[in-house]
Order: C-alpha cells, then structure tokens, then sequence
C-alpha cells in the first residue's frame, strides 16, 4: 500500500495553454496515447472534430463553432499520475479558461514554430506567471517552414520576460527538417522513418562535431546548426531545475506534435522536472498536500450537462489529504455538512465515477446546487482556501431586465448563473446609489449569459455595454492615507462581491497617468490576497 506522501510525489497536475491552432489538440492526443489512453486519445480529436453534444446550451457551441466546455484527463506513465486540464480553447476568451489554471501545478505552452508568441498564449501565460508555477514550452510545427529557432528564444524571453533554455535542438525545420538534438545526453533523434514506420531510435554521438551528425546533417546544416549552438552555450540560459520550478525559466523543446515527434522527450523531462502539488494558502495557514485532513476548492462549475437532468457539476480540485467516496466535509461557505457521493472524472459526455483520490486530482461533483467558485470543501471547518479564481475584465456592461413580468426568473437566474461564474458582477457607483456592472474577459461570456438565461431561465436581459477596458482592484498605501485621490471623469468605480474597491478605466495611457499621479495608490489584477 502506497503512502499518502509517495501519491502525491507522483501526481503532475498541468493544463496545455496555446494560441487556437497552434497544435494543443494535437500534443494532449499524443500525451495519452504515451499514457496508453489509446481510445480517449481518438476521442480528442473527435471531439474538437464534431463540436457535438447533448446539452441544449451547448447548442451555442456548435452554432459558433467554439468550444466553451473543458475537460479532465488523467493518465499514467512511468510510474506518475497525470492530470491534463484541458483549457476550453477558442478565440474568444472566457474566465473559465483562466480558472482551469489556478487548479494546475505547472503548464505546457505549445508555440507554433512558424507564428512564434501569438496574443492568446501571452494571456495564458501571464496568468500562470503570477502564480509561478513551471512552464515548459514545445514548439511546434518544425516539419513546417519555422522561424529561426534563436529569433524565436529570443521572442519569447522578450514578449513573456522569462528566461529560456532549449533541452533540445532542431536541425533545420520545414523539408529540412533533420530531427533534434539533445543537448543534455547529445543524443541525436533523427526525424526519419524506419521501414515499419517508426522513428529512428536516437542515437548516441560524441557531440554535435561527430561524423555521425555531419554526415546526417550535410556540411551547410551541420555548419548553421554548429553556429548556433555554439551562440547558446555562450549567451543562453543554462539549465536550472530551481528556476524552472519558481517559474523564471522555461526549459523548450521543438518538435513536430503531428508526428509524434519531439512529445516523449518533453513528457519525460516534463514529468522529471515539473512540480509535484505545492502547499497552498489558506488564510495565514499554508496547507501541506500531505496533511491529513481533506481539502479542496472549487475552480469551475459546468451547469446543464444534460439536459435532461438540468444538472451541475462542480470541478475541485485536492489541495490537501486524500479523497474517498462518501465522504462527509463541510461546505464552508455555507456552513453545511455535505456527502461526497457523487464524484466523477470527466471526458466530454462520459462520466466515470471517482472513488478516490489525492492532492492534486481533480474530481467532478455532481449536483451541489449551492456551490460557487472558489468555495472550499473540507474536513477541518477552520479552513477557507485564499484561492478566489477571479480575473481582472476586459469587457464591461450594465444589465437589465427586459420584462417586468419575468423579474422573478431573472432575479434567480442572474443569481445561479453569477454563483456559477458565467461573468462576474459589481455594484457600479451612479448616480449616488449603484447599479449592476457585469465584468468578463471576453465577450463571449455576455453572450452566454444572454443566451442561458433566455433558454434556462426564459428571462429576457437588456446588456448596455460600457467603454471600458482596464479594471484593477485598488488601495491606498498606509503612508499616503492622508493624500487625495482624483479618479479621471471616465473612469468608473465599483465594489466587488467581497467588498474589494474596483476602479475602471477607459485607455491604458489614462491607467498609466493615473499610476504616475498617484504614487501612494495600489493597483493591482486580481483581488488581494488571490496569486
Ligand atoms: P489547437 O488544439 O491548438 O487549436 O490545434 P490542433 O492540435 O487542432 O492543430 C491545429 C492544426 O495544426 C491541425 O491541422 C493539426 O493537424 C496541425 N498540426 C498540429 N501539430 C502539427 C505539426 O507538428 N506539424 C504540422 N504540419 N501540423 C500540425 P488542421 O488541418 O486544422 O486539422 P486536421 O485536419 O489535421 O485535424
């Protein structure tokens, strides 16, 4: 029988974070089938393929073509336990995307070789910089025409200001594309098939001058690959498994995910160097994976599943202890006792139910009308998790009722669907008294809102977008107290549901004025007290 300790040792908790079409749904088929998920590997692609599902309001997704929902994997290989959160990838962003990665130890940023650092992946990343979590990065697509492979380094160190490491090399890209070479072993892999259509195995050189590789390579790769190793050993990173882990280096791999080439040696240095579930905050107490009692919380809720059933699951991810089904923990927003009965692991529309569990699984329950974002789930009621998955909007409007004979539907299902995290919500100062401001990072979020309500609540909302842009949560300093504040007249002041002063701006340059005007104001992304 394992310990609790050596569970958690081999759990890796990491969500694919990309630009759309950069290759995700590529890279996460080829993880599985290495996890030996054969089957759920097909169904990957199946599923972006067909966009289709049972649930009524993911008819929006079909009609747009977009995949709002996102799902769970996990799959073992070489003795680790790996949870893949898939991160719903569209090009119209949703908060949902941003939560996935609050639940995830560390991330894998897939780079389309020949678009470099597209504005998506840059979001995404950001976001798990704050947190500091490892990122490892695959750039992808060598079999195609590629940007130069130090240009690309140097992109990305400059557009994301992290350091970079290449672990492996790519010798040429596009139809001379040879293969990589491992820097680490100076082993070469060699991007050819053998007769029964396999790749070469690597093959073990005496470095990159090895007759081997000239020969491979011919003398003008060989020469142009020779230069620009030569470059990284004397100006790159070097390779530190301490940077990686507080996130300041990210070690590149390149390769072709299509093909399967380049993935195994990103999953094995991957699940070599990632990090295993960290302690996480709750309040002033730092809660150890390892403690004994339960705990975790809620990152996403998903409603209306099927819709025969008109059903909610709610994604929690353990921080702490183990899991067993039937357990009983306390829902502490609410304050009641509940049973963990109904757990289940996701894939699309199937369902598998969990009966265990540790830090750093993910775990599906079903029903849990009451549960928001963010609640904690635990058996030692003295905790409430600090982790509040909410995100700084990019999108603002006001909302209304459209019909005064449907308010009480719309009073419950503006209620559910905000404790679901559809969008967020403020109270807008106006006027003396305020007024309901929704907030979300994309636009799609209203017109999911619009459209759930309509068709689940049968309530008609009226939406008035707002001009601004830019939110940030905002405090004075203890040392300027006694200074003014002058807001700009654009500018429009909030307060968040938990009593967190929100400011809203119109144009960066009015942010930046602002900032230099006020030196004794804080401003900051996200709520205090959230990474
Ligand atoms: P996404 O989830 O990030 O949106 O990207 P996805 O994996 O669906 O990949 C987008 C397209 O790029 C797909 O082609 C996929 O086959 C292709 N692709 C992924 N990795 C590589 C690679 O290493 N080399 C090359 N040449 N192409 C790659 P598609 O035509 O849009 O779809 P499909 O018909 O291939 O499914």
């Amino acid at each position: 029988m394992t310990t609790l300790l050596d569970e958690i040792a081999r759990r890796r908790t990491l969500a694919i974070i990309s630009h759309p079409d950069a290759g995700k749904t590529t890279l996460t088929e080829k993880l599985l089938l290495y996890g030996g998920a054969v089957q759920t590997a097909g169904s990957v692609r199946a599923r972006k393929g067909q966009r289709a599902t049972t649930s009524d309001w993911m008819e929006l997704e079909r009609q747009r073509g977009i995949s709002i929902t996102s799902t769970l994997l996990q799959f073992d290989y070489d003795g680790y336990r790996v949870n893949l959160l898939d991160t719903p990838g569209h090009k119209d962003f949703s908060e949902d995307t941003y939560r996935v990665l609050t639940a995830v130890d560390s991330a894998v940023m897939v780079v389309d070789g020949g678009k470099g650092i597209e504005s998506q992946t840059r979001k995404l990343f950001e976001v798990c910089a704050r947190r500091g979590i490892p990122i490892f990065t695959f750039m992808n697509k060598f079999d195609r025409p590629a940007k130069d492979p130090l240009a690309l380094l140097d992109e990305l160190e400059r557009v994301l200001g992290i350091g970079a490491c290449a672990m492996n090399w790519p010798l040429g890209d596009g139809a001379d594309f040879k293969g990589v070479y491992e820097r680490r072993t100076q082993q070469l892999h060699l991007f050819e098939k053998t007769p029964n259509g396999a790749f070469a195995a690597p093959c073990q050189v005496a470095g990159l001058d090895d007759p081997i590789v000239i020969e491979k390579l011919g003398e003008r790769l060989h020469e142009r690959v020779h230069g620009e190793i030569a470059m990284l050993e004397g100006a790159g990173h070097p390779f530190d498994p301490e940077a990686v882990l507080a996130g300041k280096l990210t070690p590149v791999f390149f390769g072709s995910g299509v093909n399967n080439f380049g993935v195994q040696l990103l999953l094995d240095q991957f699940l070599r160097f990632s990090s295993p579930p960290t302690p996480r905050k709750s309040g002033e107490r730092v809660l150890l994976p390892d403690e004994e009692k339960f705990t975790a919380f809620v990152f996403k809720i998903q409603a209306n599943m099927d819709p025969m059933h008109r059903d909610r699951i709610a994604f929690a991810r353990i921080v702490s202890g183990r899991f067993e089904r039937d357990m009983q923990v306390v829902h502490v927003q609410s304050g009641k006792k509940v049973r963990l009965s109904s757990a289940h692991k996701l894939f699309g529309r199937d369902r598998e139910r969990v009966d265990d569990g540790v830090a750093g699984d993910v775990i599906g329950i079903v029903g849990g009308a009451e549960y928001g974002i963010g609640d904690t789930l635990t058996t030692d009621a003295t905790v409430r998790m600090a982790e509040i998955p909410r995100f700084s909007g990019v999108c603002f409007a006001t909302i209304s009722n459209a019909q005064t004979s449907k308010y009480k539907q719309y009073k419950e299902g503006l209620r559910q669907l905000l404790q679901e995290g559809v969008v967020q919500c403020y109270e807008l100062e106006k006027d003396g008294g305020t007024v309901p401001l929704l907030a979300a990072v994309g636009e799609l979020q209203f017109e999911v809102l619009e459209y759930r309500m309509k068709s689940e609540y049968n309530a008609e909302i009226r939406i008035e977008r707002k001009p601004w842009t830019l939110a940030r949560w905002w405090r004075v300093r203890p040392d300027g107290a006694e200074k003014p504040v002058t807001w700009p007249t654009s500018s429009g002041q909030a307060v968040d549901p938990e009593g967190g002063r929100v400011v809203l701006f119109e144009e960066p340059w009015q942010l930046a004025y602002f900032t230099e005007r006020h030196p004794h104001v804080e401003l900051a992304l996200v709520p205090y007290g959230v990474r």
